[in-house]
């Protein structure tokens, strides 16, 4: 074991966890190479049904933003993923969550609405791939998939989350007014994907999940667009989820890794691979280390459900820290 590597390991933030969406991407390895279910091609396909709202199920830190923000990722042009935030806002009342989406669709930067597209190009340019499935989508208006959204469609789209946004005052009218949004993407031969991503935010308040499940994304199923939550393992008891449960496209839960020394050195070797920090894992954790990772990982697993890898990778850094006190 060198001190150097564990001082890189510390110094890169290789095994520190982000909180944030776009930067969960890159650490992100796909379920497959993980010796798992692939539930990265599940939840995939299940937006690509371009209908309804899928729950992404899993016990804190498992995974779930990871998963979702990879896939998002991976998605092709046909697809504009458009993220929602529940913090700070009555999440339960569907009025409420609706003009808030419309709010930020009006106010995401142009920025937002392109990269995604670009990306989608680019990865398809290189893999010499033709985007055909994308024009299975319904078709409309003036933009076809293969192109960019051009500033007048972007401020069309922004300009009409703006009047509906006026309009969206009583119950009624914000359902219509969401769809009449939506349906400003479809004209473009987009779909839109909402993602309702930071639910960890309602680990205190069980009550506002139960309402969001049974009120909010209940009213979203009836509307033409995706939606994309993340769902701790406790809202999927709640009597909210239960009653909108069979109503969703997909229900896509993360899988506890079969084998989890082999996975959890993927994970690790994963992230000194993208800090740059050469070497084989066993120089900086030896089998015995990495056994008790597993353990502590497998301790955190209920039956099948993924355990907490966030946890895992925080023990990871205290053994780190560890080490480096004491190697000189
Ligand atoms: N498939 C994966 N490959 C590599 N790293 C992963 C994977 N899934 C999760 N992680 C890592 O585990 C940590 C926790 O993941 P994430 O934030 O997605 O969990 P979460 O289920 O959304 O948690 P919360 O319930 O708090 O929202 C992150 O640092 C993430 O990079
Ligand atoms: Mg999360």
């Amino acid at each position: 074991m060198t001190r150097e590597t564990l001082s890189l390991l510390d110094d890169r933030f290789t095994f520190q966890t982000s909180g944030r969406f776009d930067l969960l991407i890159d650490e992100h390895v796909p379920y497959p190479q993980l010796g798992a279910a692939d539930v990265d091609g599940a939840l995939r396909k299940a937006i690509e049904r371009a209908e309804g709202v899928i729950a992404v199920v899993g016990r804190v830190g498992s995974g779930k933003s990871s998963l979702i923000a990879a896939v998002a990722d991976g998605l092709d042009e046909g697809f504009v993923p458009l993220r929602v935030s529940v913090i700070g806002i009555e999440a339960g009342d569907p009025v409420a969550f609706i003009r808030h989406a419309i709010t930020e669709i009006r106010d995401l930067p142009q920025i937002h609405l392109t990269q995604h597209e670009e990306r989608a190009l680019d990865r398809a340019a290189a893999e010499h791939r033709t985007t055909g499935r994308a024009h299975q989508l319904r078709a409309g208006g003036e933009l076809g998939a293969g192109h960019i959204l051009t500033a007048k469609v972007i401020g069309e789209i922004q300009t009409a989350a703006s009047e509906e946004l006026q309009r969206a005052t009583d119950p009624a009218e914000a359902m219509s007014g969401m769809q009449r949004l939506l349906d400003t993407f479809w004209k473009i031969m987009r779909c839109p994907v909402l993602i309702v991503e930071d639910t960890d935010h309602w680990s205190n308040a069980p009550e506002t999940a139960d309402r969001f499940f049974d009120q909010t994304a209940r009213a979203f199923v009836n509307l033409d667009g995706v939606m994309v939550i993340a769902t701790q393992s406790d809202y999927a008891k709640l009597d909210g989820y239960r009653r909108v449960r069979e109503r969703l496209t997909a229900e896509v839960s993360l899988p506890k890794l079969p084998n989890a020394v082999a996975g959890l050195a993927t994970v690790l070797e994963h992230r000194m691979l993208s800090s740059e920090v050469d070497g084989p894992l066993d120089e900086i954790l030896e089998p015995p280390g990495l056994e008790l990772l597993a353990q502590s990982y497998l301790a955190s697993t209920h039956e099948e459900a993924a355990g907490d890898l966030r946890h895992t990778l925080a023990v990871m850094r205290t053994a780190i820290d560890v080490a480096l006190a004491k190697v000189c």
